[in-house]
């Protein structure tokens, strides 16, 4: 019987060594280990012999079954690579440095509208500032007089991070460092505090056509002695005219913002129908574009500024709606989808 086992494994080999697919190795397996298959068979026969050679005969058995077992697996993996490098080989050859034949890529419109908004700020003397997205809550709150548990956060509620750190949920948690980085120069050398500062905002939102959990806000901030009111209608009216190419009007509703006082929601004419009422401003002629104020004493005094000697106004102006009322995109949500048939359509410079 030693013999058969000889013999079995010698026509394994053999056949073994002819597969040339995977398919062919799944009939070997079944013809030699499968339940009707001939080492299997050899098990059956066990019966006839004595207890000391069935022992014996037993192990070899075994031994040949584990042996067939390997060399298939061995075999199916070198199949497996084989077909790989045939597949490889069989690609036709591309020159890995030639241009795509897609379009190239474009300026999403977002960064449109801020570019346009930081040169024109640029332009009145405005520094443009860039800031983290990942913030503290003294940062976002605690320096804007929004203490703990103030009934404002209910409106911002944001991402957390386990060590305490949040999504910034405005722009405005980088007043207090602005305040701070320029406050010398403000106070020793006269010059007023004037920046912008752009950035991407996050918020706990459900997600509709005009919310979204990740937008763009750009925050502007002005102090110097004797900043007003009027101070900050002029560089708003200004500034949104150029973005618009066409003279806006503005006019100041009381808004509530504890970092603000007083606070605003500045509204601009519709940009539609020019203030005479349609569908677009819900008949009334404005749109609710950017909320302002003059910046609150505790805000300064936290940022190092005496509010006795110094104001300032600071202005929150929505650069995601900024860019849907410019381009007239209806739903938000495609300014972060992938779309790019959208979203290069505003881009002039290809
Ligand atoms: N940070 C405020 C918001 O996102 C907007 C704002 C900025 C209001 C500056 C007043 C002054 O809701």
């Amino acid at each position: 019987m030693d013999e058969q086992i000889v013999q079995l494994r010698a026509q394994f080999e053999e056949k073994l060594a002819a597969v040339t697919a995977v398919a062919e190795l799944e009939e070997i397996r079944v013809g030699f280990l499968g339940k009707n298959g001939s080492v299997t068979g050899l098990m059956k026969e066990m019966g006839k012999l004595s207890p000391e050679e069935k022992k014996a005969f037993g192990q070899k058995v075994n031994e040949l079954k584990n042996f067939c077992t390997e060399k298939i697996s061995e075999k199916q993996s070198e199949l497996a690579r084989l077909e790989m490098e045939r597949e490889i080989n069989s690609m036709p050859e591309f020159d890995v440095a030639m241009p795509a034949e897609t379009k190239r890529g474009s300026y999403h419109p977002i960064t449109l509208v801020q570019r346009k908004c930081e040169n024109i700020f640029r332009s009145m003397g405005f520094a443009v500032e860039d800031y983290s997205e990942v913030v503290t809550d003294y940062e976002c709150f605690e320096a804007l007089n929004i203490p703990k548990f103030h009934p404002a956060r209910d409106m911002q509620d944001t991402y957390y991070l386990e060590n305490g750190q949040l999504l910034k949920s405005h722009t405005s948690a980088a007043q207090n460092a602005i305040y701070k980085k320029y406050r010398d120069a403000l106070i020793n050398e006269g010059k007023p505090i004037r920046a912008i500062f752009p950035g991407r905002c996050f918020r706990n939102e459900s997600t509709d056509a005009c919310h979204e959990n990740t937008f763009f806000q750009m925050e502007g901030v002005m102090v110097d002695k004797n900043i007003s009111i009027s101070n900050l209608i002029f560089f708003m009216k200004t500034m949104l005219s150029e973005v618009f190419e066409k003279d806006i009007k503005v006019r100041l509703r009381p808004g509530f913002f504890p970092f603000v006082e007083p606070g605003f929601e500045l509204d601009i004419s519709c940009l539609i129908c020019g203030g005479d009422g349609c569908p677009s401003c819900k008949h009334s002629g404005w749109l609710e574009l950017c909320p302002c104020g003059m910046i609150h004493p505790n805000v300064l005094i936290e940022g190092g500024i005496d509010p006795e000697e110094y104001t300032g106004f600071a202005f929150g102006l929505g650069l995601t709606r900024l860019a849907m009322m410019k381009y007239g995109i209806k739903d938000i949500r495609d300014l972060n989808g992938a779309d790019l048939v959208n979203l290069d359509q505003f881009t002039d410079d290809k």
